[in-house]
This record gives structure tokens, C-alpha cells and sequence, in this order.
């Protein structure tokens, strides 16, 4: 047996206890929670390979900060605002995967920064963050949970589509909550009427399958309960809740990504794939406002790395770095689909990463 093989194993009977302890079904984001989380057995918690640029290296997908070096530099210019504006000197990452945006806007911002704090559910990812970010001593630091307070430039890419996510059915115009059962020792999807409902009401009565982010929300309020001063920039794909909720939507968004390809069955391979959903942006903007902090603007990717002045660092680049580059801002790649949301203590200010394009308004 391989390592992988004897990982799910033994990840698969672990939740098979826990689904006939509960009484034969769990609620998808304890099943999600348990298939990323569970200590040792996770996907992120144990220690298989996540990311990385290609599959031969047994990774299973690339982000912006894996795929080009200048997404940190564009990133470095609003932090850096930031930084001055907020009078911080303190940037804090929430989960930093191997290191590499840590790197680039340690790299680019120097003495700016006092102190780096990366915060991350995974150990195994921590260890990598560790060996990737040794030259900065204890400039850099780990921590398990969010301090009481805390001021400073927080970051997160691809951190908000981790968190676990309840799922809501409507079939012949009633609506369930959709969780997991037992199938001798199979999971498999079994519905139970709830008086959930998404945020938005879904026209007609048609089958409809969505999500809803409990823990993305109760998580943006606790930041920013907590962050006394700064502000915060969240990179992820998303939507605001009108085009989340769009009656065409109606599959949800629940992703698996392993070795590099994408499907859509989080049952199978558990602890062995990422599980994601997109992120529902007008939720976390609400959720952000409600407990005291501003909108400082949203936009896409595109639009936030060209206005933090992309296109002149990637001038000066050599051609393989444009080309990788190019990635982070084309509209069939990462350009359009990723958002940024920005937020910051006290009144909002102008930032540099929403001087144009800013699309607060379809939040
Ligand atoms: C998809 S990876 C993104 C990694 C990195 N930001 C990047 O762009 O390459 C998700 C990261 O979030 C971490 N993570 C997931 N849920 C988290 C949470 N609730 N708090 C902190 N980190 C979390 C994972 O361990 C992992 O490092």
C-alpha cells in the first residue's frame, strides 16, 4: 500500500466512526472540515506535497505566488501603502502555503516590515514556510490562533475558499441541508429538510444545489474585531452575492483539485484532494463592516495587480517571467475569476490596488 493509499484508509474509517457516532450523518462542513483538518490525516494536515507549478513535482494545483514572483512585488506596493498609511510596521499572512508570497513581500518591502506573522491550520505547511523564509531570523514568525489584538497589513491568498461550507439543496421547491451518510463504507450524499436558506432568494422552484460560509463569516469577525489598526487584503475567486446566488448558478461551486486537475466529488480520494468553494465576497464584506471595519474597495485580480503597477514590473522582467505573468491577469485564467477585497479599520482611504476598476458597488 502507498503512503496515500493507507492516508485515506485510514482517514476514510476515522469518518466513518464519526458519521455513526453522530447518528448516521454529518453536515458537509464537518465532513469538509474533518477531510482537510483531521490532525495528521487532513489535507492539510498531513504530509503529502500540495503545491507546486507542475504535476510531475506531486503537487495539485499552482497559485498566483507559486506561478509568478511578481504577484508578490504588485501585491508589496498596496501592503506598503498600507503600512505607511495605517503607521503599522507588522504584516500578518493567514495561511502562507510553501512561503513564497511571504518571501516576495519580505523581499520587496525590507525594513517596512518589523515583524511577519504567518498563521496556518497546517503543520506540514509550516515546516516548508520554515525552510523557505530561514534568512529572516526571527523577523518571521508562527502563530496557532489570532492574538486578542493585533494591528498591522493582513493578507490571505486562496485562504477563504478552504474554510468549510454547509451545503443547501432545493428539490421540488424545498429546500435541505445536504450532508453525508453511510453507504456500508462508502460516503454518500443524503439531504435533511432545514430552515437554512441562501442569502438571496433563488427564483422559481427548480433543483438547486448552493453554499453557504458560516465559517468564512464568524472568521472576518473575528479579524476584525481583533485588528485594532491596518487593514486587510483577501485574494480569492468569488463573486458578490447576486452573481453567487444567480439562478443559473445552480450546481454550487464545491472543487477538488488533485495533481493538478479539477472535479466536483469531494466523497472519494478523501485527504488526498483539496476541497474548495468560491468565495461569496458580499458576505465577507457584511460580515467585515458588522463588526467595525470599512470597505476599502473590490476588484479583480486583474485590475488590482495592474493598478499596484504590474505591467511595468513585468517590462522589466525576462520573457519566461512575463509569460508566467501574464497568467495572474488574463480573463481565462486567474484575471477575472480572482477577486480582491480590501478593508481597513477607521474611514476609508484611497488605495493604490482599487484606483481604478473598483467594483465596491456590486457587493
Ligand atoms: C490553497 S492554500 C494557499 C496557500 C498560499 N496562500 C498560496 O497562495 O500559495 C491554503 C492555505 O490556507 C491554509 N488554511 C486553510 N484554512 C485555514 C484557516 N482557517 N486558517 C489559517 N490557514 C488556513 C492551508 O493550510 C494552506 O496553507
Amino acid at each position: 500500500m502507498t503512503t496515500a493509499d493507507s492516508l485515506t484508509t485510514t482517514l476514510t474509517s476515522r469518518m466513518v466512526q464519526a458519521i455513526q457516532a453522530a447518528g448516521g450523518w454529518i453536515g458537509f462542513d464537518d465532513f469538509m472540515s474533518r477531510a482537510l483538518y483531521t490532525p495528521g490525516l487532513g489535507y492539510y494536515a498531513n504530509d503529502l506535497r500540495k503545491l507546486g507549478l507542475m504535476p510531475g513535482s506531486g503537487s495539485d494545483f499552482v497559485t498566483a505566488p507559486e506561478l509568478s514572483p511578481l504577484f508578490g512585488r504588485a501585491l508589496a506596493v498596496q501592503v506598503g501603502q498600507a503600512l505607511a498609511h495605517t503607521q503599522t510596521d507588522e504584516v500578518w499572512e493567514f495561511g502562507a502555503g510553501s512561503g513564497a508570497l511571504a518571501l516576495q513581500l519580505l523581499q520587496a518591502l525590507g525594513e517596512q516590515v518589523r515583524r511577519y506573522t504567518i498563521v496556518d491550520l497546517s503543520g506540514a505547511l509550516r515546516t516548508r514556510q520554515q525552510q523557505t523564509l530561514q534568512s529572516f531570523g526571527e523577523r518571521v514568525q508562527w502563530v496557532s490562533e489570532l492574538p486578542a489584538t493585533m494591528q498591522g497589513v493582513v493578507v490571505g491568498n486562496e485562504v477563504l475558499d478552504a474554510m468549510p461550507v454547509q451545503l443547501l439543496a432545493r428539490g421540488d421547491g424545498v429546500w435541505y441541508e445536504r450532508g453525508v451518510a453511510l453507504a456500508g463504507e462508502r460516503f454518500v450524499w443524503a439531504d435533511r429538510p432545514t430552515p437554512l436558506r441562501p442569502p438571496v432568494e433563488i427564483d422559481g422552484s427548480y433543483d438547486y444545489l448552493t453554499e453557504i460560509h458560516p465559517q468564512a463569516e464568524a472568521f472576518m469577525r473575528t479579524l476584525a474585531e481583533r485588528l485594532q489598526r491596518g487593514a486587510a487584503f483577501f485574494i480569492d475567486y468569488g463573486f458578490p452575492e447576486a452573481e453567487y446566488y444567480h439562478p443559473q448558478r445552480h450546481m454550487g461551486t464545491v472543487m477538488c483539485h488533485r495533481g493538478h486537475r479539477a472535479d466536483a466529488d469531494p466523497l472519494v480520494e478523501v485527504g488526498l484532494k483539496d476541497i474548495t468553494a468560491h468565495v461569496n465576497f458580499t458576505g465577507m464584506a457584511l460580515a467585515a463592516q458588522e463588526a467595525g471595519l470599512s470597505v476599502l474597495g473590490y476588484s479583480s485580480q486583474a485590475r488590482f495587480l495592474l493598478n499596484c503597477g504590474l505591467a511595468q514590473l513585468m517590462e522589466q522582467a525576462e520573457l519566461p517571467l512575463r509569460a508566467q505573468a501574464h497568467k495572474l491577469v488574463m480573463e481565462h485564467e486567474m484575471g477575472e475569476l480572482f477577486k480582491v477585497i480590501g478593508l481597513c479599520t477607521g474611514e476609508p482611504w484611497y488605495a493604490t490596488g482599487f484606483s481604478a476598476g473598483d467594483r465596491t458597488h456590486t457587493l
